[in-house]
């Protein structure tokens, strides 16, 4: 369960992020599992803010892009990320082999799952970036990188072996990876992909009523960047009382939309003028003169927040994907207790590490 947590914070931290800044994340999810009949041994999953655009998996051996706007990084990305999926294949099911055998699980024939996840953010705005990756034994914490002072902290006794073998080479890899390159790798995902970075598109301005006694509704949607400043003014002065303004939300275009409710019957507001103020850098204010005229009903239920369904869509495929067979791996592995002992010198000598300090460079 605690591995279905992990999966989902990252695309909550992204929404919430949305207000103050145009936060895009880059995560890969890493799962190798042995003991689980019809699931391969190894599963690859790549996402772009909350969208999955790559998978791979050891049944298949192929990365296949998951997004149209993915394809124009070309043939050889998808040659490179197939190769380094192959890679990281191989050592997963390496390095899981060893944490059995830290476990001292070698010869039950249960289920095991080792996971990784990893990726960074970065503010198109101000330029901030933050990375992690994190690794996960059967559903629970087992190391994790403190990118701070580029040293992995094992979370269980048992990650300790593996922890001062990492500790060194594959935490600076891990460290210039999730600083330079994946930041890098965000940004050109940023470019090829639907958001533009300098793209300006402006708002739609609508003004909703459900029924004429309740609030009118200053509806903005459709704008980007995601900075924008939306009031009510009675006869040229800005209101605050009698106003509520909303969340900026995501659209699934990549656009984002907000709304501005006057809290007024209709007699009040027929008695001044109201206007409804639009402020984003598309262009001049949008002014929008409150008239019985100009007001759509939207009685149907229009403006269902964008969010709301775009965390459902990606929970979903995140579950489909990755989490649905955690979630059983860890109702199987509840009744086979781990029994800690780990023998040294069987993992010294193996010759398997993390994850790419190998010549083999993670591509994104
Ligand atoms: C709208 O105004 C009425 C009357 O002033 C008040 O009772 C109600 O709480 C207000 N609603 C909102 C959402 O501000
Ligand atoms: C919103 O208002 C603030 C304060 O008046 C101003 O600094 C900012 O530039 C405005 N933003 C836009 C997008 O017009
Ligand atoms: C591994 O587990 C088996 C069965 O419980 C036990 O007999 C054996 O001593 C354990 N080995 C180590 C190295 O702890």
């Amino acid at each position: 369960m605690k591995i279905l947590v992990i999966l989902i914070c990252p695309l909550l931290v992204l929404k919430i992020n949305l207000a103050s800044g145009v936060i895009h994340s880059w995560t890969g999810l890493h799962t190798a599992a042995t003991g689980i009949k019809d699931l391969p041994e190894f599963v690859g999953v790549n996402l772009f803010d909350d969208e999955v655009t790559g998978y791979f998996d050891s049944k298949n051996n192929q990365f296949e892009i998951r997004q149209d706007w993915v394809k124009k990084l070309g043939e050889k990305y998808v040659e490179d990320q197939t190769k380094s999926f192959r890679d990281f294949t191989w050592k997963f099911k390496e390095n899981l082999k060893i944490i059995m055998i830290e476990f001292n699980q070698t010869g039950d024939q249960g289920v095991h799952t080792l996971q990784q996840m990893y990726g960074c953010q970065w503010d198109d705005e101000d330029g901030a970036t933050d990375g992690y990756s994190q690794y996960g034994y059967d559903g629970e914490d087992f190391i994790k990188l403190d990118l701070k002072n580029t040293d992995w902290v094992a979370a269980r006794p048992e990650a300790e072996i593996i922890k001062k073998k990492w500790n060194g080479g594959e935490a600076k890899y891990w460290k210039n990876y999730l600083e330079v390159q994946s930041v890098e790798w965000i940004k050109k995902y940023a470019r090829s992909g639907k958001i533009s970075l300098e793209r300006k598109v402006p708002p739609q301005v609508s003004l909703l009523q459900t029924d004429s006694s309740s609030p009118v509704v200053c509806h903005a949607t459709g704008f980007y960047p995601d900075k924008v400043n939306i009031s009510w003014q009675k006869d040229g002065q800005d209101l605050h009382e009698d106003v509520d303004v909303g969340e900026t939300l995501p659209n699934h275009d990549g656009t984002f939309q907000k709304r501005a409710e006057l809290n007024m019957t209709s007699d009040v507001w027929k008695k001044n003028q109201f206007t409804c103020v639009v402020e984003h850098k598309s262009g001049d204010p949008i002014h929008m003169i409150l008239t019985e005229e100009k007001i759509r009903t939207n009685s149907a239920g229009i403006n269902v927040p964008g969010i709301v369904a775009g965390l459902v869509v990606a929970a979903l495929v995140l579950i489909a994907v990755v989490v649905g067979f955690v979630m059983v791996v860890k109702r199987r592995s509840d009744y086979e207790k781990a029994r800690p002992s780990p023998p040294a010198s069987v993992c010294s000598d193996t010759g398997s590490d993390g994850s790419g300090t190998s010549a083999e460079p993670l591509v994104t």
